[in-house]
């Protein structure tokens, strides 16, 4: 349609320019389709045409156009191709000329060929290949080859388009000749790494309408380049490994990547560390990043390890990594145990809660395996304290006593949390001092103790003993008679006390008849500071021994005087002649007195009672029995050995005194006789001078006896014993024995006679005479003292036998006074 205005616009301007027509008719139009109304154009009649032998003349050329006469048209004859025809050339115009007979016309007729967008743009191969290193840079340019179209005008190539435009972009350059090359511009830096092969379509579009477009297709090939580092999984690595684990023990793995290929992608891991001894301890394996123990790791030496890394690829990139390395803790340390400070030795008298040691404990593994406990053995009187972290102090806890335990092991064991646990421990020998708090002690609470009499000075008689807890000098026991007296002299004068050993020795001989028994107190004291002592009783009792022979109390007998006992001639059978009195003054059975009629005048009228010592008569007497009858009489004591006295007893039997004296004159006259002159002349001043007081004392005698004639005498009281020990000194240095000492005053009674009947024998017809008596006031006043019974008749014999010195030969005569 458009065409047809066009021409028709066209032919309207042509027609003014007379004998020339043109047409325009697109190429490529089917055969027999119209080019031109020729016969209108020209304004001629169709038959005309014909008749007029129209005819068209195209020189040698093709004949692509006809002509129709019967219609007048001008016709595609072949089917025209603008581009074989004109090629590049335009306008493309086919040159006819209509040629007419009759008259002879010619007409030029011009047909123009107009394009037609029948071909698309062309590359030359469909397909091209880059190979661009990733390392290229930015702007580099690459050809690319330029696209054909043989259309032309708007119908030609018009652009280029290349897609993806990721990396690169287009670059038209025109030529001088019209047309245009191609470049392809590196934008942005290719990655092998992202995108290894690109591939990209160049399009050449032309500008018809439809548009044509022809396409290449471009193949890149990145080539790999060394632009990546390795770089490591992880900047930090944590491991942890124990302490004391073998060497080869892996302890972590690292791993690095390389986007790189081939060598600039092959990793090697190395230590990177100078640092400390690192190196001597860890290794990695360059290929796989195993990274080894080569050393011993030590807790307590260090508790982690920084290992730095590298990865580095064949290209020298590299990276690096850090690897923490933490030693976890191995209960593989003991407790050690220091004694700060110690006492080896404490006293006894130590206070409570006293410290005796500090220890510090040390256990350089972590958490519970340095976490320490101590403790110590039981059941001694200590206490473990932990003071402060780590020190532990050992106090007392209870009172001390050496005498119980002088010596403690103190073992102290510290153990650790781990598990297992591992412990230490350590003795302490603690020794405990002494302290004199312990008093002797004797084995008894008291003595008892036997000696016999007449011992030898200085014997021992026992020993004390005494112990004393205490150690040493505190137990060292020296032992001290206490001072007390016996009697009223000092106890050192009968015993001393060997310090150092407690024998009690005797001082001095003892005698039962003077003291049968004593007690005194022996102090037993250790060497402390202060001392402490203890004391004992001692009961030392003595033991009796015969060493007394009976003595003879009546009748008295003397060498002197002249007893003599009366038994009138007309007594009867048992007539109680005398009683011998005796006593002993040993006790028991060594008093223990028997009688026996040793020799006699007569055996046959007298006798004498074994026990009581009577002595009667045992037949009637006779006339012819002789006046001066004399008998011995034997006292023996039951003692062993026994001991005897014996006696004689004068026995008158007559009936009137003066018959009794003048048989008794020879009884005293063989030794009397020579003192007889000389005695006389005495007896006379004796008589003058003492006449006096001799009647006095007589007088009063007789009153008191005859006051006490009617009491029955039970006891006799016995004369006093003096006794005169030898003199001693302590020979042991302890006591004050430096003394001399007198006598004991000993009484003993002998009651088991009948003794009743002494006192009437005493009063009966006896004379005494006895110049032995040299006893004094005093004495008696002795006597008196000890006697129960003061006023015995005993007392008034002992009168008697004190006046009998002075009148040994006035003794008979006095008393017969005295009985008057
Ligand atoms: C303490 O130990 C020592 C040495 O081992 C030993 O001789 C002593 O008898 C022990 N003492 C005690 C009270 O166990
Ligand atoms: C020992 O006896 C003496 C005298 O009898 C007394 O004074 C003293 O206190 C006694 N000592 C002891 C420890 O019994």
């Amino acid at each position: 349609m458009d065409r047809q205005v066009l021409l028709f616009i066209w032919v309207l301007s042509l027609s003014a320019v007379l004998g020339q027509i043109s047409y325009s008719v697109p190429e490529e139009m089917a055969e027999g389709s119209v080019v031109g109304n020729i016969a209108q154009d020209l304004g001629l009649d169709v038959q005309r045409l014909t008749s007029r032998k129209a005819r068209v003349y195209s020189g040698d050329s093709k004949e692509y156009v006809e002509l129709n006469k019967g219609r007048g048209f001008l016709l595609v004859r072949e089917t025209i191709d603008r581009e074989a025809l004109c090629g590049q050339t335009t306008p493309c115009a086919l040159h006819l000329q209509i040629i007419l007979d009759d008259p002879i016309e010619f007409y030029s007729v011009t047909v123009e060929i107009t394009d037609v967008n029948d071909n698309p743009p062309a590359f030359e191969k469909s397909q091209i290949k880059f190979r661009i290193s990733e390392s290229a840079v930015v702007g580099s340019k690459f050809d690319l080859e330029s696209a054909i179209d043989l259309d032309v005008g708007i119908n030609g190539l018009q652009s280029y388009l290349l897609k993806p435009t990721d990396n690169f972009a287009l670059k038209l350059h025109n030529q001088i000749d019209g047309s245009t090359s191609v470049e392809m511009i590196l934008q942005k830096p290719l990655d092998r790494e992202q995108n290894e092969h690109i591939s990209l379509v160049l399009t050449a579009v032309d500008g018809g309408d439809p548009q044509m477009t022809g396409t290449m297709q471009i193949m890149i090939t990145v080539l790999d380049a060394n632009d990546n580092a390795p770089v490591f999984t992880q900047p930090v690595y944590k491991a942890a490994v124990a302490e004391n684990s073998p060497p080869g023990t892996v302890v972590t793995t690292v791993s690095a990547a390389d986007a790189d290929q081939g060598p600039h992608g092959r990793i090697q891991y190395s230590i990177r560390n100078t640092l400390g001894d690192v190196r001597n301890i860890f290794e990695i394996n360059g290929e796989s990043g195993e990274l080894r123990l080569v050393g011993n790791v030590d807790f307590e030496k260090a508790r982690n390890y920084q290992v730095n890394l590298r990865a580095s690829d064949d290209g020298g990139l590299t990276d690096s990594c850090k690897v923490i390395v933490d030693v976890i803790d191995v209960n593989d340390n003991k407790p050690v145990i220091n004694i700060m400070s110690k006492s080896s030795v404490i006293s006894e008298d130590i206070k409570t809660d006293t410290v005796v040691t500090i220890i510090n404990v040390q256990d350089p593994d972590a958490g519970e395996n340095g976490k320490v406990q101590c403790v110590i053995n039981e059941n001694i009187p200590f206490l473990l304290k932990s003071t402060s972290n780590s020190f532990y102090s050992l106090v007392t806890d209870s009172d001390l006593d050496r005498e119980r335990a002088s010596e403690y092991n103190i073992s102290i064991t510290c153990c650790d949390e781990g598990v297992p646990s591992l412990s230490s421990s350590v003795t302490l020998t603690l020794h405990i001092s002494d302290v004199n708090d312990n008093a002797p002690v004797f084995e008894r609470s008291s003595y008892e103790a036997y000696i016999v009499e007449n011992n030898t000075p200085g014997l021992s008689i026992f020993t004390v003993k005494a112990t004393d807890a205490d150690w040493n000098q505190n137990a060292r026991v020296s032992y001290i008679l206490e001072d007390s007296s016996v009697n009223g002299v000092p106890v050192s004068s009968y015993v001393s006390v060997s310090a150092d050993s407690g024998v009690i020795h005797a001082v001095r001989s003892f005698d039962y008849e003077h003291i049968k028994d004593f007690h005194f107190c022996v102090k037993a004291q250790d060497g402390g500071s202060p001392p402490l002592s203890s004391n004992v009783t001692v009961k030392i009792t003595i033991q009796d021994q015969n060493d007394n022979a009976p003595q003879v109390l009546y009748p008295v007998q003397t060498s002197s005087s002249v007893v003599a006992e009366m038994v009138p001639r007309s007594a009867d059978v048992g007539y109680l002649v005398t009683k011998v009195v005796a006593v002993d003054v040993d006790s028991g059975q060594n008093a223990w007195l028997t009688y026996k009629l040793q020799k006699a005048t007569d055996r046959a009228l007298f006798e004498v009672g074994l026990q009581n010592g009577e002595i009667r008569t045992i037949r009637q007497v006779t006339d012819k029995d002789a006046v001066k009858q004399r008998l011995t009489v034997v006292v023996e004591d039951n003692g062993q050995p026994s001991r005897s006295a014996t006696v004689n007893v004068n026995v008158a039997v007559a009936d009137s005194f003066p018959e009794v004296l003048s048989e008794f004159t020879d009884f005293t006259h063989d030794k009397e006789y020579n003192d007889n002159l000389t005695f006389y002349l005495v007896l006379a001043l004796a008589v003058v001078s003492f006449l006096f007081i001799t009647c006095l004392v007589v007088i009063i005698s007789v009153k008191i006896y005859r006051w006490r004639q009617s009491r029955i005498l039970y006891h006799s009281s016995l004369p006093v014993i003096p006794y005169y020990p030898p003199r001693y000194s302590d020979t042991l240095g302890t006591g004050t024995l430096q003394h001399v000492y007198n006598y004991e005053v000993c009484r003993t009674t002998d009651s088991r006679k009948s003794d009743c009947k002494f006192g009437r024998a005493g009063s009966q017809n006896v004379l005494i005479m006895d110049p032995s008596c040299t006893g004094t006031m005093q004495r008696i006043q002795n006597e008196k003292n000890i006697l129960d019974e003061p006023d015995s008749p005993v007392e008034v014999r002992n009168l008697r036998l004190c006046i009998t010195p002075i009148f040994p030969f006035f003794g008979p005569l006095l008393a017969s006074l005295l009985q008057c």
